[in-house]
């Protein structure tokens, strides 16, 4: 069985760098540094940086110092990373590499291109084009009568709903317990990355997370030699039949942290991304009835992976939603030699913050860049083409997310269900208040639902 080729992994344990004083910015408040600060006002916190110091400045978030990094061309250059010095496995390490350790966006060069290859075989076409038919009845399920739940909520019915979702298409678990139990060990793992004691104390989120954790890897153990041969039709089936270049199966090993991660990776942007447009096409109902319009001129009541291509305006919703408040908002990257940043000097070992907030808001090149307003991204307006890095929901460069397009899909697949069912809005004189961490939503979306006769 094939194993990734070994990279030299040594300056993983290097330690970490605390010379950072000669960079203009701020340490923020005692323990905190930042972070409060990023929870609620990310946006703001991040302008503030750019006016008070520029597009490169010295940060603490929690105990991690750091320097944020704002900017077109820095991003060009950390994205493409032409001399292999920013490494994403360094930067994640603390953070989500404390339970995702081993999936795709925690390995860097070699080893990373050896794993895009692998997870991209739940990404061709063929296996794009079986996703739709399986999410569409657990989306119609749940949205059957959303109309009659009392003091309905969108946040947690989405997460549910696409919990669902990822089980059948991600995992293929068709038990509705075993699903329940995946479900929760995800859940848990999640929470577990909220935990301030990095220890497994019982009785800690840490602890939980910990035991989610062991809980997936031994499910998708013992799934893995069931899959092989099999014909079913999800993500993980599809990982467990690809062959590498020797025509031999990939290891177990590196099967299982893709399975879990590839589960993160999709399940909060995507809830993050379908809360935004549900609040943006609440309140500009001109943009509800548009995109209504278009799914009713396809006459059916399920999307089919064909029909993709005739959402113009959903697209335009979906992009502008992600510029305004991308579904990942904070990414890291770890130096791993001395390089310089818009003519400051950057030890080795350095965190560096990257957010797409201030580059999508850049008045350079967009247009009121605080308002709503899809149509700026018509071929006519475009007014994202104006540098390749004004706009980056999805990344860049070799970690370019691998999901974009089932991303698209899968909000696409529900959106139609919705408009071509319901009407919706919020309540009168309803406020609503944004959080950017752990992940950028309005806290409350009280959607009001209208069944369409
Ligand atoms: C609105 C939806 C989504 C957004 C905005 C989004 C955004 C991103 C971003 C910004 C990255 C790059 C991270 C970095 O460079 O540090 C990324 C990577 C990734 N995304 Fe997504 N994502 C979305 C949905 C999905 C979905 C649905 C999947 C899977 C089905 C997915 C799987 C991945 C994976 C596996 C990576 C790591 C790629 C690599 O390291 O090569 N994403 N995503």
């Amino acid at each position: 069985m094939s194993t990734a080729k070994k990279v030299d992994t040594s300056y993983l344990t290097r330690p970490d760098c605390k010379d950072l004083d000669h960079i203009p910015g701020t340490d923020g408040i005692p323990y905190f540094g930042e972070s409060l600060k990023t929870i609620w006002h990310m946006d703001k916190m991040i302008e503030d940086h750019y006016k008070r110091w520029g597009e490169v400045s010295r940060i603490k978030i929690l105990h991690q110092r750091g320097v944020l990094i704002l900017g077109v061309d820095n991003y060009q250059r950390i994205y493409l990373d032409k001399d292999q010095n920013f490494s994403a496995e360094m930067g994640f390490a603390e953070s989500i590499g404390q339970f995702y350790k081993g999936g795709l966006l925690m390995k860097d060069f070699d080893e990373h291109k050896v794993l895009r290859r692998l997870l991209q075989t739940a990404f061709k076409n063929e296996a794009m084009m079986g996703y739709t038919p399986q999410m569409n009845p657990i989306m119609a399920e749940h949205l059957k009568d959303v109309d009659k739940q009392p003091n309905f909520q969108f946040f947690p019915f989405i997460k549910q709903t696409l919990l669902d979702v990822g089980a059948k298409v991600f995992i293929g678990e068709e038990d509705p317990e075993k699903t329940a139990k995946l479900n929760q060990a995800f859940l848990d793992i999640n929470d577990g990355l909220l935990g301030q004691i990095r220890r497994e104390i019982p009785g800690t989120r840490y602890y939980k997370g910990k035991q989610g954790e062991r809980y997936l890897r031994n499910y998708f153990a013992a799934e893995i030699p069931k899959r092989r041969g099999s014909d079913k039709e999800d993500m993980v089936t599809f990982m467990c039949n690809e062959k590498d270049e020797n025509g031999e199966y990939y290891s177990d090993e590196l099967i299982i942290p893709q399975s879990s991660f590839l589960l993160f990776a999709a399940h909060d942007t995507t809830t993050s991304a379908l809360n935004h447009i549900m609040y943006y096409t609440a309140i500009y109902p001109e943009w509800q009835e548009k995109i209504r319009q278009e799914s009713l001129a396809l006459n059916k009541p399920f999307l089919e992976y064909d029909d993709l291509d005739k959402l113009p305006a959903l697209d335009l919703i979906f992009n502008e939603c992600l510029r305004l408040r991308p579904s990942v908002s904070f990414l890291a990257r770890r130096t791993i030699n001395e390089c310089e940043i818009g003519g400051h000097r950057i030890p080795a070992d350095t965190m560096l913050f990257l957010t797409p907030i201030h580059n999508h808001r850049d008045p350079q090149y967009w247009t009121n860049p605080e308002q709503f307003d899809p149509e700026r991204f018509l071929p006519e307006r475009a007014e994202h083409k104006g540098h390749s890095f004004c706009f980056h929901p999805f990344g860049g460069g070799a970690h370019k997310c691998i999901g974009m397009h089932f991303a698209t899909m899968l909000i696409k697949t529900f959106m139609h269900q919705v408009v071509t069912n319901y009407e919706y809005s919020l309540p009168a004189g309803f406020k609503p208040r944004f959080e950017w961490a752990p992940l950028p939503r309005p806290v409350k979306l009280p959607i009001q639902w209208k069944r369409r006769s």
